[in-house]
């Protein structure tokens, strides 16, 4: 796992869009796996920003977003699909066709869930998947207990989600209870997994998926297990990280060695 500390949430949101905006230089036909939530806003402006001043082209991008309330419209102003056309494809040149965010009134959830699963299979797999991670270590909807070897799926959302994203509906009443994730299993599928998290309120989620034991408890921990994990951090999310120093230290060892293609 490489860790990458840097200053603040505006420094985070810059090296994560750079690393994005590497991988579709160099496979312009990419298969991105997407989140939502707070946490990545701030690189998906910097993306439009590539897009529109540097002419960083989406068009032949397909995704698959993580997640989605259960139960929502497309057009909720709370749905994921409208924050992603929000918040990232309206304003670049994506083709809306090939982006894909788990239904929020599926007519058979089991039966969407698997064809979840095999859209991403037929498009070849995730070549980069952005994670945000909860206070309380989850990853996607996969919430403390969920399987490591789970698949996309109908979960329930824990107390403190719910408490979390109320900020969002106004009410904690609002927020509906259960949503389609991808499962962890799914998301270790990715070739490469980018998580991101900014804040002290993350700080101990964070210290648990990076030197924590891998453990349901935890669903972030499960990211000990992929072989290709970076992890972009402010100084507040990394402070209860036991090897900071060694996190440093390891990056600039492999800069002066030449071995970092990121930021
Ligand atoms: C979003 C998602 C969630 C968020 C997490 C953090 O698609 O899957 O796991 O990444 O809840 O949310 P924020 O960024 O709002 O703190």
């Amino acid at each position: 796992m490489r860790v990458v500390v840097l200053e603040d949430e505006s420094a985070v949101a810059d090296a994560v869009a750079a690393h994005f905006a590497s991988l579709i230089r160099r496979k312009p036909d990419a298969v991105l796996g997407l989140a939502t939530g707070g946490t990545p806003v701030g690189a998906y402006q910097r993306l439009i920003e590539l897009h529109r001043r540097h002419g960083l082209s989406f068009r032949q991008i397909s995704s698959f977003n993580l997640d989605e309330y259960l139960g929502l419209d497309e057009d909720h102003p709370q749905s994921y699909r409208r924050f992603m056309n929000e918040q990232l494809f309206d304003p670049i040149d994506i083709d809306k066709n090939r982006t894909r965010v788990p239904p929020g009134r599926p007519d058979d959830i089991r039966t969407a869930c698997q064809r979840y699963e095999d859209e991403i299979v037929a498009a070849g797999g995730i070549d980069l998947q952005l994670l945000g991670i909860g206070r309380d270590g989850h990853i996607a909807f996969n919430e403390p207990g969920s399987s490591l070897a789970s698949r996309t799926r109908c979960t329930t959302l824990a107390a403190t989600t719910i408490l979390d994203n109320a900020r969002f509906f106004g009410s904690e009443d609002l927020v509906p209870r259960a949503a389609l994730t991808m499962g962890i299993g799914t998301i270790l599928d990715a070739r490469q997994i980018l998580l991101m998290a900014t804040g002290s309120g993350k700080a101990e989620a964070i210290a648990g998926s990076i030197e924590g034991p891998v453990s349901s408890r935890v669903p972030g921990s499960a990211l000990q297990l992929h072989p290709d994990v970076v992890v972009y951090l402010d100084a507040a999310a990394a402070h209860r990280l036991e090897y900071l120093e060694y996190y440093l230290e390891s990056e600039r060892t492999h800069r002066s060695l030449g071995l970092l293609p990121f930021p």
